[in-house]
């Protein structure tokens, strides 16, 4: 991952690279000319599978988004300030818009640092455990199930005996059991009606 400043491209004497909209509504926006000379700079060098741009209109991120973007080589993710940028960057470069959620963040580079993280566990050798990200809540639209480590018995809370049996199978259906129940009772919008 490189992370490059913008205001390498910045204009002038003073490296400027945001400037007041027009149509004279309060707030900066980051500057066309700046942001071309640094995508144009960077398309140069590599060839991009998707320029996103992070914003409060894009699409919401989930697991399958995340999913499909592990596949892919080489992504350009542009943080916008203050206001955002200028209209002309997003017609011109953008090639898909992404939103971390329904609330605004004072800058992109948050989010892209939540979707630098969602994408970059599911490349094998990122995770300890190349499978364990197959187990994730959200991998198969449920939430994962509860998970328990040793001492079997503490406080007299006690672990589920089923997970002691050594019986994988069955370990296996209760976790599923698990998963459908939670996902029932706290995420019941991820199941489809054979789910419930
Ligand atoms: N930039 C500002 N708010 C954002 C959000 N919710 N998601 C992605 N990028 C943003």
């Amino acid at each position: 991952m490189a992370v490059h400043g913008l205001r390498t491209y910045g204009l002038g004497r003073h490296q400027q690279i945001d400037d007041y909209q027009y149509g004279g509504s309060a707030g900066m926006v980051l500057m066309v000319e700046p942001l071309s000379n640094c995508i144009e700079d960077l398309k140069s060098k590599r060839q991009y599978d998707e320029i996103i741009y992070l914003t409060p209109d894009g699409e919401r991120l989930n697991q399958s988004l995340s999913n499909r973007l592990s596949l892919k080589n080489n992504l350009l993710l542009i943080c916008g300030h203050y206001k955002g940028i200028d209209e002309r960057i997003r017609e011109q470069y953008i090639t898909l818009d992404i939103s971390i959620g329904d609330y605004v963040l004072s800058g992109g580079e948050l989010a892209a640092a939540v979707l630098v993280d969602t994408i970059g566990r599911l490349i094998p050798g990122v995770l300890n455990d190349e499978t364990s990200a197959l187990f994730d809540s959200f991998q198969d639209d449920l939430l994962a199930p509860p998970v328990y480590t040793r001492p079997a018995v503490f406080n007299n809370w006690e672990v589920p005996s089923i997970l002691l049996s050594g019986n994988e199978a069955a370990i296996q259906d209760w976790q599923y059991e698990q998963s459908l129940k939670r996902t029932r009772e706290r995420r019941p919008d991820l199941l489809s009606e054979s789910e419930f």
